[in-house]
Parts: structure tokens; C-alpha cells; sequence
């Protein structure tokens, strides 16, 4: 996931501000995308599985009171969650460009975000919803590999490192994430159908839901999205 296909409509979008969340299931390929269209337009990658991923290994209060749910493959409790986003969006200051990668992922977090929005006078652009088909969900979450240092995502078998077990970035060490084995992918799968999937119709309502076809190679899907989300001339 590390060469990102070139756009011209990518460099139209980088002229307009963009408040863009990424919506999709558990491997539909949210933080790929959200990184690839970081390093086409700029805007500031925050994703909420990230954030609490960096509080669990600095044992922070809220790393310690959000593990045991993670683990388990359920979703934080909403205070928490919304508490965390608020703080990171004030770090965004000025900055009006964001995507949103793993938040809201529910209905109450989704009327939190506007309220915060709201607050700040920032309208939300687009709401772009990844659509995967379930068995390739699972055949890329079990292959996941991630560096520990720089954060790169590999595939075990369709985007193998050139080293087994060792960065091509940065020379750091992947590892596979405690929430991709077998039994909790499929616990996250049935969170996401009753939790997060109605965020669909609850965007779709506002006229900002942009369903966008999740397969294929990431820069073709990075393409597709630019696509959906460039001002149109
Ligand atoms: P989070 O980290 O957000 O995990 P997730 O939503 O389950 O999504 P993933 O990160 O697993 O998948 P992704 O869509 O980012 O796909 P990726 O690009 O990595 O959340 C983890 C946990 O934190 C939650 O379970 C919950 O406990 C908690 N949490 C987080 N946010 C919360 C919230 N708002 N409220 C409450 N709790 C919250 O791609 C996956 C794999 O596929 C990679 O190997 C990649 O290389 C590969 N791949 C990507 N794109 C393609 C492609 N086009 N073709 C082939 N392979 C591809
Ligand atoms: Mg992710």
C-alpha cells in the first residue's frame, strides 16, 4: 500500500477544503486510503482505532479503560470516544482539512461529530462509504501485517514486504494486530452490521453519503474516491 496512483483530479481537489470520514468495515481499507489521499491532498489523517491503539501502549487512562473492549473486537464506549475527537480536532486548530478514518461508528457519535462540527462552524463535505465484499474483508484483515514504527500496512500474500517480517520503509518490525485473528475479525464484523452500518442511511439522509467501490487495487479505489470527492468544474 505504499504507491498511490497519480490523479489529475487529485490536484482539484487539493485546491478545495475537505472534511471527508471515511466510513467502511473493518478492512475495507479505510487507512490505506486515508493515507494515500494524505499524501495526494494534504488534509490530516485521523483515525480513532490509531489514537486508542497509542493510548494502549502508553497505558494512559484512556488506553487502560478502552483495551479490554478492543481486544474483544467491540467499540469503545461513545463518551470516550467523542472526548478523544474533540481533543484531536482542537490539536487541528486552523487547519480545515481532515478525514476521519474509524469515526463516528455510530449513530450517537455521528450527532456528536456534528455538534462538535457545528460548534466550530466547519460543514462536514462528504461521508465516503467503502464497499468490500465480506470474504475479501476477511482475507484482508487475517494477511494484515503493520511496522510498529511507521505504521505501514502490508498483505501477507498481495502486498508481502520484501523481507518477511521487516518494513521495506523503514526496516521496522510488523506485526499483526491482536483484533485480526480469526474470532475477533468476525466479533468486529457483527459490531460494524449493527452498529455502524445504519450511519449510512443516517448520512444518505443529509445528501453526503458517497458509496464508493472498495476493490481493486488501492490506487484505483484512491482514484474512484478522488473522483466522487473533487469539486465539480
Ligand atoms: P480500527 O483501527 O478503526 O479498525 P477497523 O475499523 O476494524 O478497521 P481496520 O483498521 O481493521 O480496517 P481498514 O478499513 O482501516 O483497512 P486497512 O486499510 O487497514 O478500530 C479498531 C478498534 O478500536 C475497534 O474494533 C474498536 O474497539 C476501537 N475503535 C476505533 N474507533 C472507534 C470508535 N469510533 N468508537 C468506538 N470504538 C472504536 O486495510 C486492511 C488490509 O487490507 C491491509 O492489509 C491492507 O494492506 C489491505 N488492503 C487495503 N486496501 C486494499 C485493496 N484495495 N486491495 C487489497 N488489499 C487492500
Ligand atoms: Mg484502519
Amino acid at each position: 500500500m505504499r504507491r498511490a496512483g497519480g490523479a489529475g483530479d487529485a490536484r482539484a481537489a487539493a485546491r478545495a477544503d475537505m472534511r471527508i470520514v471515511l466510513l467502511g468495515p473493518p478492512g475495507a481499507g479505510k487507512g490505506t486510503q486515508a493515507k494515500l489521499m494524505h499524501e495526494r491532498i494534504g488534509a490530516a489523517h485521523i483515525s480513532t482505532g490509531d489514537l486508542l491503539r497509542a493510548a494502549v501502549d502508553r497505558r494512559s487512562e484512556l488506553g487502560l479503560a478502552a483495551q479490554a473492549y478492543m481486544q474483544r473486537g467491540e467499540l469503545v464506549p461513545d463518551p470516550l470516544v467523542i472526548g478523544m475527537i474533540d481533543q484531536r480536532l482542537r490539536q487541528n486548530g486552523a487547519d480545515p482539512n481532515f478525514m476521519l478514518d474509524g469515526f463516528p461508528r455510530t449513530v450517537a457519535q455521528a450527532e456528536a461529530l456534528q455538534t462538535l462540527l457545528d460548534g466550530r462552524h466547519i460543514p462536514l463535505d462528504h461521508v465516503v462509504s467503502l464497499q468490500v465484499p465480506r470474504e475479501e474483508l476477511v482475507r484482508r484483515l487475517s494477511g494484515r501485517r503493520v511496522c510498529r514504527q511507521c505504521g505501514t500496512m502490508y498483505h501477507v500474500s498481495s502486498d508481502p514486504p520484501r523481507q518477511p517480517g521487516v518494513c521495506d520503509r523503514c526496516g521496522g518490525q510488523l506485526y499483526q494486530r491482536d483484533d485480526d485473528r480469526e474470532e475477533t475479525i468476525r466479533a468486529r464484523l457483527a459490531v460494524y452490521d449493527t452498529s455502524t452500518a445504519p450511519l449510512a442511511a443516517f448520512y444518505r439522509s443529509r445528501g453526503l453519503l458517497r458509496e464508493v467501490d472498495g476493490t481493486g487495487g488501492p490506487a484505483q479505489v484512491l482514484d474512484r474516491i478522488v473522483a466522487q470527492v473533487s469539486p465539480r468544474q
